[in-house]
């Protein structure tokens, strides 16, 4: 009989339930807290010319108020690249970039401070959009290409020919809980910060450099976040570093927090992409040539937008075998906050364009989309090989297609919608069926490690620390699962720490969807150096209690130990280890897991940079109003291969969510700024994610069965960002609904979010 742990509930349920889950601001400390406040820059581009703090530093409660000069360490923000100044010095390259900390009683006499700041600026042309970029050349660093084949032949000797552009928007990230982070000094100037943070190490790293400290001297705790989504990946490091400049300064503890329309203003979003294309096909659709070209919009400065388009290129192919292939990829520097990491970290930005070119292929050849999908998919055997010399094994793609267009019904609505287009004027419907293939690993290769450390009490109760962060995606569930089962334990026997760097060292940040294979393989790793330990003293008591035991493979299940050919001579865990401690066996051991044989030649454009993919799909329904634009979703249907999954509540939760934020990118989100670069709307009435009236009126999701992942922790597979990308479905049913009006004659023009605007527009074009 197999332990049944499934139905464990997120081990943080109840408490966000009842309001009882701390976060950051809730850390209750002494009487002597203080407020920080960050002094953010108004213009987009200048010059600082001169400023006095004299007044402000007068205002009754301030404490202290720091320029950049009053760093200790470094004015430095990226760990890596050096390129983000912690304080501005002598000028400003984006609207919010922080100048002065002021270190207050409390928020409103901070805020009373900051407005006597007196600064004089010299305002510079600033530079906003690719376009703008483009015009002046300014490249943050020189494009790159990956090939495979021969693509400008083979578009040349193609039978069919299409070209074009797409624009994909950015994206906030709206978690709910806002940056944020307490820093508490302790003796010798060392800091122990309580961050918000996808990345404790890295805070670490920021605060030990911009304090002028060693990693020793600073402690960093995440006991959870209220979302990251790729936004607390690297800038929650930021506001570490403010707090702990000003409780260096002060020698009191600081509390920071950005309001949410600060949070919107000065923080990076999802990278807005402008890409070129063309592509060579024959009359079953079959792509053999396609030239993309990738341009993002970084920002200020470098962030995670090397990687974020690195993966954007590894992704242009989505589930697609195309023989010849070229996609470049550059990245824009303009004068914008820094964009950085969201679900799907460029995946989404280079899926979109081949997703909008085999829905044209489709289009100009009058067939369905769904089968010009299918007739490209890799394939099992041959044509299996990506663009950038991966091959692509335990291919799901046709398991899922075959299983997803029976289950919903596919064929049957497409006639149904046909046959309701031919007589609704003026409300339309559309359907369409994408696939997804994501790439799970760390495309750094080196960041694929993790690390633990396990401790078990006298009393038999066991205590995990793993480098991993909580956002509310179930990471600590997991690992709860995969301790419990690898110790035989009872889930109530166990419970994981904060995350902290003086724990566990050197982690990689919580992203890349690897939290639980990462993670979960070195908890693995630490508890079976415990067993082992423990072996040689569990045969000796189990003896003890009959004399006929010797040796034979030892079971640790529902709290006891056994022989498994005598199972009813057991030794309870507690016994097991209250006789361990007396018999001087160490009860702790550390853990640790790198990925194995992944690798990529950034030179080459060829390597292995995934440990294995993740396969889903979707069929959408849609239904759009011409007058209006507004669109509404009917119906959702999606398979999607979670492996065996260690959790399969979690893992539809993530796929809900992951599905209803794409849904959120590709049709409603808009980031609007002014000519000057200010952000016209910080706040959820003027920017609209999506509400629950967003939400499919039917909605169904499963896991694929039998989908039992070879390669990671109780072959399970990762699951938090690629679901996002199932929104596609959405995407491309409003596009469908679209070129009805036109009978499927004309090609629509079409763009990512498909607002009610973007849709406006297309139909008045087709009509
Ligand atoms: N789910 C919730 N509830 N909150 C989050 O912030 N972040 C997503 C995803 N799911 C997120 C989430 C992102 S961007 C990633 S990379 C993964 O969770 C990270 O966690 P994992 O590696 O444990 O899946
Ligand atoms: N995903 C998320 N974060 C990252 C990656 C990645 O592939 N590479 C570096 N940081
Ligand atoms: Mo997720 S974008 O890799 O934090």
């Amino acid at each position: 009989m197999k332990t049944e742990l499934k139905h464990f509930p997120h081990e943080s349920a109840v408490s966000h339930v009842t309001g009882e889950a701390k976060y950051v601001s809730d850390i209750q400390l002494h009487d002597n807290l203080l407020w920080g406040q960050a002094y953010f820059s108004p213009i987009a581009h200048a010059l600082i010319k001169k400023y006095d703090l004299s007044e402000a530093l007068q205002t009754e409660g301030v404490v202290d108020i720091l320029d950049f000069r009053r760093i200790p360490g470094i004015n430095q923000l990226n760990a890596f690249t050096h390129d983000e100044f912690c304080l501005a010095e002598d000028k400003v390259t984006f609207i919010g970039q922080v100048i002065f900390l002021i270190a207050a009683k409390d928020r409103e006499t901070a805020i009373e401070a900051s407005k006597k700041i007196k600064i004089d600026f010299e305002e510079q042309e600033a530079i906003l959009t690719i376009e703008d970029a483009m015009a002046v050349g300014n490249k943050l660093s020189p494009t790159r290409s990956i090939t495979t084949g021969n693509p400008d032949v083979a578009i040349e000797t193609a039978k069919f020919h299409i070209q074009g552009s797409l624009t994909t928007g950015a994206q906030e990230h709206w978690y709910l809980e806002t940056q944020s982070a307490v820093c508490v000094p302790g003796e010798n100037r060392n800091m122990t910060v309580y961050a918000s943070s996808q990345n404790p190490t890295e805070t670490q790293n920021v605060v030990a450099e911009v304090l002028g400290l060693q990693s020793n001297q600073v402690i960093c705790e995440v006991k959870r976040m209220g979302g990251g989504f790729g936004g607390k990946e690297t800038q929650a490091n930021p506001i570490a570093a403010w707090a702990a400049l000003l409780a260096d300064a002060t020698g009191q503890p600081v509390l920071m927090q950005l309001s949410r329309d600060e949070d919107q203003k000065i923080t990076g979003k999802r990278h807005p992409f402008l890409s070129y294309y063309e592509a060579g096909f024959d009359e079953n659709g079959i792509i053999s040539a396609y030239n993309v070209d990738l341009h993002a919009n970084a920002g200020s400065s470098f962030d995670l937008s090397i990687p974020i388009l690195e993966r954007a290129m590894f992704h242009a192919d989505n589930s697609y075998f195309i023989e010849n292939m070229r996609v470049t990829g550059t990245m824009w520097k303009t004068n914008q906050p820094s964009n950085t990491a969201f679900r799907g970290f460029g995946g989404p930005q280079g899926m979109a364009v081949i997703e909008n070119v085999i829905d044209r292929i489709a289009r100009f050849l009058g067939k369905d989309a769904s089968e010009i999908r299918f007739n490209n998919f890799y394939q099992i055997h041959s044509r299996n090989v990506t663009h950038y010399g991966q091959t692509v094994k335990n291919n799901k793609l046709q398991r899922l297609w075959n299983e997803l267009i029976k289950s919903s019904d596919y064929y049957k609505r497409r006639k149904e919608i046909e046959l309701f287009n031919q007589k609704s004027h003026f409300l339309k419907k559309g359907l369409a069926l994408t696939p997804l293939k994501f790439g799970i690993s760390f495309t750094t290769a080196f960041l694929n490690q993790a690390g633990a450390l396990v401790l078990v009490y006298k009393d038999g109760s066991v205590m995990v620390n793993h480098g991993g962060t909580e956002m509310g995606q179930g990471l600590h569930t997991k690992i709860l699962h995969i301790a419990a089962r690898e110790f035989g334990l009872t889930m109530d026997r166990i419970t994981i720490s904060p995350t902290n760097t003086s724990k566990v060292p050197n982690t990689s940040p919580t992203a890349a969807s690897s939290g639980t294979d990462l993670n979960g393989m070195a908890v693995k790793d630490a508890i079976r150096t415990i067993k082992n330990r423990l072996k040689p003293l569990a045969y000796k008591m189990l003896s003890a209690k009959d004399d006929s035991i010797n040796d034979g493979p030892l079971i640790f299940r529902d709290n006891f130990i056994y022989l498994k050919s005598s199972p009813e001579i057991k030794l309870s865990f507690s016994d097991l280890i209250r006789q361990a401690h007396i018999a001087q066996i160490s009860l702790s051991a550390t853990g640790y897991y790198g990925t194995p044989d992944i690798f990529f030649d950034r030179e080459k454009g060829k390597g292995k940079p995934f440990h294995y993919y993740a396969f889903g799909m979707a069929v959408s329904e849609v239904e759009v109003d011409i007058l209006t634009g507004n669109t509404r979703l009917i119906q959702t249907d999606i398979l999607h291969d979670a492996g065996k999954s260690i959790h399969p509540e979690i893992d539809k939760g993530q796929i809900m969510g992951g599905f209803i934020q794409g849904v959120g990118w590709c049709t409603t989100e808009v980031v609007r700024y002014d000519k000057k670069g200010n952000l016209l709307n910080c706040s959820p009435d003027t920017y609209k994610i999506p509400g629950i009236g967003d939400f499919p009126v039917r909605y169904k999701a499963d896991l694929l069965k039998n989908a039992n992942n070879p390669n990671a922790i109780h072959q399970s597979k990762a699951i938090g960002e690629p679901p996002f990308m199932l929104a596609f479905s959405v995407w491309m049913a409003i596009k469908d609904a679209i070129s009805s009006v036109a009978n499927h004659t004309k090609e629509p023009d079409f763009s990512l979010p498909a607002t009610k605007e973007v849709v406006l527009k297309s139909i008045s074009n087709l009509i």
